[in-house]
């Protein structure tokens, strides 16, 4: 086989895990072919403006541990629909062809797009166009239909778990109630898991809509049974009944144009009036992708990367590796998108928490409240 030169990309929001993914690619790879890599900067930024760095064992070394990515992350680059200015003014053009030229220029054969749902749509486009392609989902909020499992959503999961620990002692000091605001978009997988494991007694996420009534009846039945101070925990997509989400600004240049941010602290305020303890609101933000990598992130991380190595190995491109059941395998990147994986309801094309399923039920017998 012919030395191969390959192209790595870490596309949309940073998620812990990218740089561990990097760094077992780099190492399958090369026990497992003839090659070369090399690491475009700020997604498919980079790939336009012909921005890469070398990725060796060398400069790749020491990074499995560390979130963020060393390839730097970018959002807004989507070259099928990417502001140029010509004549002075920003327009919209498809300027995926100046990416494929600058790799055909560098002799690179094959792209690895580390990515969420934006990231692998233009992957998918540019394996239209005849570029040989792998995909490795990502995303902290684990809302990527076609597979089980993305890497971030475990590091985030234990973020927000401490996290709501630390804020349950000053709650029980002050006998407080506190609103926990937790990422996730339209999907609750982050809020429902830390909000288990992290001792929440409400949870609030998109897929079930909830009422103040609710909160304030699990609270009040608190407070009787000799425990003044709750924990609310709330996903920023959250939804009230006969309500919509709470919508923090809307970016025009970006894939996501909707920033949640603001549904704690709506929350907060109308509850205060409602109960007789005070109520303060807490947003977790970024802080929920910071930082080092859970080690569960990086042995999924590292299966990722290995597969990854063994689909370029065996020319199987135009595929995204996925888990699936406990097992790395492999999906058509033109299937990636819109799909619903392991029963969980789709809506949007994301794959988000049935209402009715096992985990949803196993809080409820717990006693913890969504406020229905
Ligand atoms: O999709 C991952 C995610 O962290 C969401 O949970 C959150 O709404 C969004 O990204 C925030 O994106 P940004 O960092 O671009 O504001």
């Amino acid at each position: 086989m012919a030395k191969k030169k390959i192209g790595v990309l870490t596309g949309g929001g940073d998620a812990p895990g990218l740089n561990a993914v990097i760094h077992s690619l780099v190492r399958a790879c090369h026990s497992m072919m003839d090659c070369e890599l090399v690491g475009y900067k700020f997604g498919y930024r980079g790939l336009y403006n012909n921005d890469f760095m070398p990725l060796t064992r060398d400069t790749t070394s020491g990074i499995l541990h560390r979130g963020g990515s060393i390839l730097y992350n970018s959002n807004k680059d989507n070259l099928f629909n990417y502001d140029v200015v010509e004549n002075g003014k920003t327009v919209k053009k498809d300027v995926s062809d100046v990416a494929i030229a600058n790799m055909k220029k560098e002799g690179v054969d094959t792209l690895v797009v580390l990515g969420g749902d934006g990231t692998l749509t233009s992957a998918r486009d540019f394996a239209r166009k005849g570029i040989n392609v792998v995909g490795v989902p990502k995303t902290i909020d684990n809302d990527l239909p076609s597979t089980d499992a993305t890497y971030g959503f475990d590091t985030a999961v234990n973020i927000v778990t401490d996290n709501l620990g630390r804020l349950h002692t000053t709650a029980e000091s002050h006998h407080r109630v506190l609103v926990v605001e937790v990422m996730g978009r339209s999907a609750g997988w982050i809020c429902l898991h830390a909000g288990i494991a992290g001792s929440a007694d409400v949870i609030l996420i998109p897929e079930i809509p909830y009422t103040m009534d609710g909160i304030v009846k699990k609270i009040k039945e608190r407070g009787a049974a000799g425990r003044p101070f709750s924990i609310v925990a709330v996903t920023e997509g959250a939804i009230e009944k006969d309500g919509s989400a709470v919508i923090g600004k809307v970016v025009a240049d970006s894939p996501d144009s909707v920033r949640f941010g603001g549904v704690a602290a709506q929350i907060a305020n109308k509850l205060e009036p409602l109960i007789d303890y005070e109520v303060r609101h807490c947003v977790l933000g970024h802080i929920q992708r910071g930082g080092d990598t859970s080690p569960a992130d990086r042995i999924l991380s590292a299966r990722y990367g290995v597969k990854a190595a063994e689909l370029i190995k065996n020319g199987e491109f135009g595929n995204m590796v996925c888990l699936r059941n406990g097992k790395m395998e492999s999906i058509a990147l033109e299937d990636v998108l819109g799909r619903g994986a392991m029963g969980e309801t789709s809506a949007g094309g994301a794959k988000t928490v049935d209402p009715n399923g096992e985990l949803v039920s196993v809080a409820k017998a717990m006693g913890i409240s969504f406020a229905d």
